[in-house]
């Protein structure tokens, strides 16, 4: 019985080859192959696989799948495929219609070895397409999935380290963007993997300011970027040399400050990610992005806050009063799409800090300065400009002006007004300009 049905096997199988054999011979024939439509029709499919499930189900499985019959069913499949990526797809999708899984697995590693003899296997996204399929269809050797999936990784790696040895901020990289857009469709595992490969490689032959500096001119999705900006934060190479430490802190900034820019970022990206993001800025930062309130007080007086005037709706720097210096932040941004801020008094509950414009601001007096900030009804948003130290406020409108205080000349009894100076004049004022954000959440 075994021996009859093996001999049947045979033919059947032999039968196929020859089919095989004489179509391949044309190998853009994809769509005319004999094969493919007997396997797609329903009833010659089943004769043929039936007799291969009688014959693995009443022999030792493993064994035959090893033996004669099984690289049988390998050059059928790669007689078949011939180097085609796409008829590779169609046998996978017949490869369903077998009927034992020891079968299926057998279909599914022939096609496997024989994509990997195809050009197309340098191509990460048509290894990830294949992959997609493979991981929907059931019975998939898991050992299979892991090669293809590395495959996979490994691919799209070398394809992504490109950028990174190119001495050009210009250049651009079709390939790397399409490869990172269609990552946006899979688990941010995938990129994760992607990213520890092409670290490891190009840590290894660049310097960490140049890796830090290419990858702020990548191109893909906030989240992606995100989460390449902290996954390169996390690598001990960035940590080898004290001395660069400054310069590479900057430019990682920069990076994430480009992120913080788009508008989307809040909405794009997830909440633990961006919360690993605002944890690598300056503290002043940081509080504008996830403090509940701030107050704003002078840097080297910690009894000196910003808020509405005693007696007039002046803006002054007064005497710590926690309830009146707490601000709500507004966060918005300009048309060039840069950061601003408005503050809006917790206390007031209908007022803004507010620069009215100042004709000062654009004329060429010296060492002038205007009393122009007010608690308002109306909306104002600055510019913040983080410093050493601690942050200056610029309206955001002109960038013109500056919020200075602290020079009693310009105080009036109890109320210490702030005041403005002209932007071009910071440098000389730095010590009047410069304020501390302090976290001012806990504030009722
Ligand atoms: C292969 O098939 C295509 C499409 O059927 C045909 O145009 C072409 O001439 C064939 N080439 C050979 C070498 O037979
Ligand atoms: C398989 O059969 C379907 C439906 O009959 C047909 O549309 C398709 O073109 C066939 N595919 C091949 C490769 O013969
Ligand atoms: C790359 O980044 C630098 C620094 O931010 C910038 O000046 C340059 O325009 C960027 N290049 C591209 C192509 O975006
Ligand atoms: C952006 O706004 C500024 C100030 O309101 C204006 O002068 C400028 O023309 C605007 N730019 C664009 C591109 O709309
Ligand atoms: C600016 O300064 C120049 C010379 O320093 C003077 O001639 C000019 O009148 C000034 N302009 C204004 C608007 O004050
Ligand atoms: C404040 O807003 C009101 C209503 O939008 C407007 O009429 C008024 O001119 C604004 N005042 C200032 C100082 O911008
Ligand atoms: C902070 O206080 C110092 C000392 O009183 C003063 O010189 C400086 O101008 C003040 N700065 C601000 C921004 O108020």
């Amino acid at each position: 019985m075994a021996a009859c049905v093996l001999l049947l096997l045979v033919l059947a199988l032999g039968a196929v080859l020859d089919i095989g054999d004489s179509f391949s011979s044309n190998s853009s024939s994809s769509s005319s192959s004999k094969l493919l439509a007997v396997l797609n029709a329903s009833a010659p499919v089943n004769e043929v696989l039936f007799h291969i499930d009688v014959w693995t189900g009443e022999a030792d499985v493993a064994g035959a799948l090893r033996g004669p019959a099984s690289s049988n069913l390998e050059s059928v499949i790669r007689s078949e495929v011939s180097g085609d990526w796409k008829r590779g797809q169609v046998v996978l999708q017949l490869a369903n219609q077998a009927r034992t899984p020891e079968l299926k697995q057998a279909i599914y590693t022939g096609l496997w070895k024989e994509l990997q003899q195809t050009k197309q296997i340098y191509d990460p996204l048509k290894i990830l397409d294949f992959y997609d399929q493979l991981a929907f269809n059931s019975d998939v050797p898991p050992a299979l999935l892991q090669l293809v999936h590395q495959a996979f990784i490994s691919r799209s790696a070398q394809l992504l380290e490109a950028p990174f040895y190119t001495n050009s901020r210009t250049a651009t990289f079709p390939l790397v963007d399409s490869l990172l857009h269609r990552l946006t469709f899979s688990a941010l595992d995938y990129l994760r993997d992607i990213l520890e490969l092409v670290y490891d490689a190009v840590l290894a032959l660049e310097t960490p300011l140049s890796v830090v500096e290419r990858l702020g001119n990548f191109t893909g999705s906030l989240t992606q970027l995100a989460l390449a900006n902290l996954q390169l934060l996390q690598r001990e190479e960035l940590t080898r040399d004290e001395a660069a430490a400054d310069t590479l802190g900057l430019a990682m900034q920069d990076n994430l400050r480009r992120l913080l820019d788009q508008p989307s970022f809040e909405q794009e990206v997830e909440a633990s990610l961006r919360q690993q993001i605002y944890a690598q800025l300056p503290s002043d930062e940081q509080l504008l992005y996830t403090a509940h309130k701030v107050c704003i007080r002078n840097v080297t007086d910690s009894n000196a806050y910003i808020y509405e005037c005693p007696q007039t709706y002046l803006i002054c720097s007064n005497a710590r009063d926690p309830k009146k210096a707490a601000y709500y932040i507004q966060r918005g941004h300009s048309n060039d799409s840069r950061p601003q801020f408005a503050f809006y008094s917790a206390f007031w509950r209908n007022r803004y800090i507010l620069m009215e414009p100042s004709p000062l601001a654009t004329s060429n007096t010296t060492n002038a300065i205007t009393k122009n900030v007010y608690s308002r009804a109306n909306i104002s948003w600055w510019r913040v400009v983080y410093r050493k130290g601690g942050v200056s406020l610029y309206d955001a409108a002109t960038e013109n002006s500056v919020l200075c205080g602290g020079d009693p000349i310009h105080f009036d009894g109890l109320e210490r007004h702030v005041y403005t100076r002209k932007a071009s004049e910071f440098a000389a004022h730095r010590e009047e300009c410069t304020w501390s954000v302090e976290d001012c959440s806990d504030a009722t």
